[in-house]
């Protein structure tokens, strides 16, 4: 036994005022509905939740597909689902990669063993459908695999196109909608998608730790033809798939789907909390409505990108193809990135995030998501910032970033 082993102090975070990429902070009735009681995976409560939660879910992603569902893990969970789930291997994957989270996308689709082919674009840029046009007739892919919004890079990947495209070349379409659901227009059906994941923990307002899934009943199909029903919970009514069974067990969306379908298969046990918080995230959208709450990221966006431009910082990438909840901004030669973000987390409390790969060190990131897309948060961000900046010597404009973003809450 270890008998220097403490008990520590009672888990009491601090308050911060989370404006980075995501994770942000959660609705207010998200935190209440995480603190509910738990009840048992097959309470007729509980199945009858998680059917509130697929009719919801169907809502938020603007679709009718019956295979509307949450995969338990973080966001990466959805994605790797997705792609395990479909690629078997040796299938051919076109990834369009504007960032670092298409980079994720051609690493699971590595690991399952797909062929994949790429387009490369600059990073700040998007992609055309022209290019995946040209990609597809030469390349003849199974599987086009994108993200909407990419946060590393701040840009949203404009998708209605490139859903048309596919659609008529007979190429199923994944893209990953973790950091751009809920901020940014996202029409699962119109667009002609097949299969969407996404997040709770950017402009659904909630924790991290569960992902939202939604397949076509083309996508599904697929799907089950990889069908393998575990020993164990195995009956004579079980057919197997006629394709190769899914590699990942717990990822193998074939048996999510029996879980969360009528024969409720055993699979995993359903993470309740999380559920309870997926469920508010979806009631909290749908009651606000779509076009309000997308338009709040917007106004939020917009008036934080003003309130830095009248501070005379850059902005980051092609401003007419950024998302709504997240902007790229250019640290200030005179100071260091990492220095200002520990300022502003020390003395305000607020965390702004940092950048990755060919853009660390270079710009940060902010973002207004959420429960934080409001004028409060764009504010009083806005004004920590300059006074950190000014503080450092940065040569910015001072006086102007708060006057400028109130122009958009007149
Ligand atoms: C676009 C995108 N995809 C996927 C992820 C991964 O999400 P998670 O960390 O919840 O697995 C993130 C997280 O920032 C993201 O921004």
């Amino acid at each position: 036994m270890d008998t220097t082993q403490t008990l520590f102090e009672t888990l009491n975070p601090p308050q911060r005022l989370l404006m980075g990429p995501g994770p942000i902070n959660a609705y207010p009735r998200v935190h209440q509905a995480l603190s509910q009681s738990l009840i048992g995976q097959y309470d007729p409560v509980m199945t009858g939740y998680m059917n509130q939660v697929q009719s919801l879910y169907r809502g938020v992603f603007e679709t009718n597909n019956q295979q509307t569902f949450l995969v338990d893990g973080t966001a990466r969970s959805g994605i790797e689902a997705v792609l395990v789930s479909i690629l078997q291997p040796g299938d051919k994957v076109l990834i369009p990669v504007i960032g670092r989270f298409g980079h994720l996308l051609c690493e699971i689709a590595q690991r399952v063993g797909a062929e994949i082919k790429t387009i490369d674009v600059e990073w700040g840029q998007v992609c055309t459908a022209e290019q995946v046009e040209t990609a597809i007739k030469q390349f003849q892919p199974k599987l086009l695999a994108t993200v909407q919004g990419d946060t590393s890079t701040t840009m949203n990947q404009p998708l209605a196109d490139i859903g048309e495209v596919c659609h008529r070349h007979g190429v199923l379409f994944y893209c990953d909608a973790t950091a751009s659901i809920a901020g940014n227009e996202l029409k699962v059906d119109e667009w002609h998608l097949d299969a969407v994941s996404a997040g709770l923990q950017k402009c659904l307002g909630g924790p991290s730790g569960s992902s939202p899934v939604t397949l076509s009943d083309l996508c599904a199909e697929v799907i089950n033809r990889r069908k393998h029903v575990e020993a164990g919970i195995k009956a004579a009514h079980h057919q197997e798939g006629v394709d190769c069974p899914i590699q990942s067990n717990y990822f193998d969306l074939a048996m999510i789907m029996d879980y969360w379908g009528p024969e409720r298969l055993n699979h995993h046990t359903e993470a309740t909390s999380m559920l309870y918080a997926a469920r508010e995230c979806a009631r909290l959208f749908l009651e606000e409505g779509s076009n309000t709450v997308i338009a709040r990221h917007k106004q939020a966006g917009d008036a934080l990108a003003a309130g830095l431009a009248a501070m005379g910082l850059r902005l980051f990438g092609d401003q007419s193809t950024k998302m709504n909840n997240v902007l790229g901004v250019y640290i200030p030669d005179e100071v260091d990135g990492d220095t200002i973000r520990g300022e502003l987390l020390n003395r305000f409390g607020i965390e702004i995030g940092t950048s990755f790969g060919p853009l660390h060190g270079k710009i940060w990131r902010i973002g207004t998501m959420g429960y934080n897309a409001r004028q409060e948060c764009v504010l009083t961000t806005l004004a920590a910032l300059e006074s950190i900046l000014l503080k450092y010597r940065a040569k910015i404009a001072p006086g102007q970033a708060v006057a400028a973003a109130m122009e958009f809450y007149r």
